[in-house]
């Protein structure tokens, strides 16, 4: 079983970037499922809208994950209640509109579990993260309730993230950090069998401050005029990892670091 996670898609050159190379993709490395973080897709590259996230799904997402951004274009409070789909991070403070977990099916035949989950630290306030994993990890179990787990862990320091993985390390199949949009060069299995890599990166133009425009960014940082962040429209990297699975215990075998397009060094 072999899966693609996609980190952060940041903007109208991150979309592209997906349109354009996905579904390639997903047949030269033979991938199974696919998800991806689209908090930062949206033209202003904060929060996603519907059509997006349809395009997405055309183009070979299976799951749609998200963060801080996931309620910054309106829309996304409606939508998300009828796209299962697409998941805001589960420690957010309820009320909240949608879900933080899903178990999907796979085209394979097997049944993928997806949780979103958000940091505590220099985040905008959300339930403790570690009190919701022990939460969820006491009613959910691998291979009992699903063949594979996938966290999402949308945070901003690397500790907790860090920390996050050895949690659930030998209890999912793959735990992977977002929202950085810088990813982290740490891909490995843990001792009991959790692939993990600190973040998987931003799908977008690396020619930039995080995805945004570097000549508005540095103005804001130097204090000049500056209008509001917008996203660079260079072409943009796909940034993640593929994950191969073990069917039997649902944990992983091999986790390598996926780079394809855009300015970063690719990896295949
Ligand atoms: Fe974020």
């Amino acid at each position: 079983m072999r899966i693609l996670f996609l980190g952060d898609i940041v903007g109208p050159s991150g979309c592209e970037a997906v349109r354009k190379n996905l579904q390639d993709q997903i047949k030269i490395n033979k991938i199974n499922f696919v998800i991806v973080n689209g908090e930062n897709s949206a033209d202003q590259g904060v929060g996603i809208t519907e059509k997006i996230s349809k395009d997405f799904f055309n183009c070979g997402v299976d799951v749609i994950t998200t963060g801080n951004h996931v309620w910054d274009q309106k829309e996304a409070i409606d939508y998300i209640n009828k796209e299962k789909r697409l998941l805001r991070p589960y420690n957010l403070i309820s009320p909240s509109p949608g879900k933080g977990f899903e178990i999907f099916s796979s085209k394979n035949g097997y049944k993928v579990a997806v949780l979103n989950l958000m940091g505590n630290i220099f985040m905008k306030k959300c339930n403790d993260v570690f009190d919701a994993a022990k939460d969820f990890i006491s009613k959910n179990k691998l291979k009992k309730d699903f063949d594979f787990l996938i966290v999402d862990f949308h945070g901003e320091i690397t500790s907790e993230k860090m920390a996050i993985g050895h949690f659930f390390d030998g209890k999912a199949s793959l735990v992977v950090g977002t929202h950085t949009h810088v990813p982290t060069n740490d891909a490995r299995i843990l001792n009991f069998g959790t692939a993990y890599q600190t973040d998987a990166g931003m799908c977008g133009d690396y020619n930039s401050v995080i995805g945004m425009n570097k000549e508005n960014s540095l103005n804001k940082f130097l204090k000049k005029d500056s209008k509001k962040h917008f996203p660079s429209t260079g072409e943009a990297s796909l940034s993640g990892v593929i994950i191969d699975c073990d069917i039997e215990t649902g944990l992983a075998k091999n986790i390598k670091t996926f780079i394809y397009g855009g300015d970063l060094v690719n990896t295949n």
